[in-house]
């Protein structure tokens, strides 16, 4: 049993083949998923599979990239969908510098501002990062969240995990742990403590080896288990067990 943390299932490239991808993931052992939004209409999407689908769950937010589209009346919707159940956390939301599609200041106001919310409603947070380490630092020590974050697909280096893992976030690992060039993140792998590390996918984007550069789903999370449990001399089933129990906890969910 595996929970994939981390999946965008609402997206259309599933729009032909969504039940197959549900059945190859539920054969494969993926038992939950999280449905991620990354603006208010994906979040809406999210809940919505999370009513109809027992295994998925939802978590809504703001990504950087649609942080300029963000207004009040974003979060007085989000705040409604936050009142249906199986919502576990508000996410995605952080800073991202690599593609800059939102102004920084306006990405930094809409990151706050969502920690903000979802330490208003308990919930946790999930954290993309690319290329704003310092900010996002400088952010979360400023407004930490209240009910604990992941720091979603982490690339970052093994100083500055220790510096989140001593924060108390979780640390969770997509495709690119098991590409050929990954020596920090595989580094990351290695020795965060087992109790803080979580699986996903990401779907439908960082497909894993061997099939990176195809379209991703969740039943492909079986090779980020598989690569973590190499890297660290543990089992499949340990990992899998483990970052299942993982995810409970952080999520809150039973
Ligand atoms: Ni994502």
């Amino acid at each position: 049993m595996i929970w994939d943390t981390h999946a965008h299932l609402d997206d259309l490239v599933y729009k032909e083949d969504f039940l197959e991808v549900v059945e190859r993931m539920k054969s494969a052992g993926i038992s939950r998923m999280t449905n991620v939004g990354y603006d208010l209409p994906s979040s809406e999407r999210s809940v919505k599979l999370a009513q109809d689908y027992d295994f998925i769950y939802a978590a809504i937010g703001v990504h950087p990239h649609n942080a300029e589209e963000a207004n009040d009346d974003t979060w007085e919707r989000l705040l409604e969908l936050v009142k249906k159940s199986k919502v576990l956390a508000w996410g995605e939301i952080g800073l991202d510098y690599y593609r800059d599609l939102s102004p920084r200041l306006i990405q930094k106001e809409v990151f706050i501002q969502q920690i903000k919310l979802a330490n208003e409603v308990g919930l946790p947070i999930v954290i993309h990062n690319r290329d704003a380490h310092q900010d996002v630092l400088e952010i979360i020590k400023t407004t930490p969240p209240q009910y604990g974050g992941i720091f979603h697909c982490y690339s970052g280096s093994w100083e500055m995990a220790k510096v989140l893992l001593n924060m108390g976030f979780y640390l969770s690992f997509a495709g690119p742990v098991t590409y050929k060039n990954a020596r920090q993140t595989v580094e990351v792998a290695k020795q965060a403590p087992l109790d803080r590390i979580l699986v996903e996918t990401d779907s439908p984007y960082l497909t894993p080896e061997p099939r990176r550069g195809k379209r991703n789903e969740p039943t492909y999370v079986v090779e980020i288990v598989h690569k973590i449990a190499e890297i660290r001399n543990a089992s499949f089933e340990d990992i899998a067990e483990q970052t299942m129990r993982n995810a409970k906890t952080i999520f809150k969910s039973n």
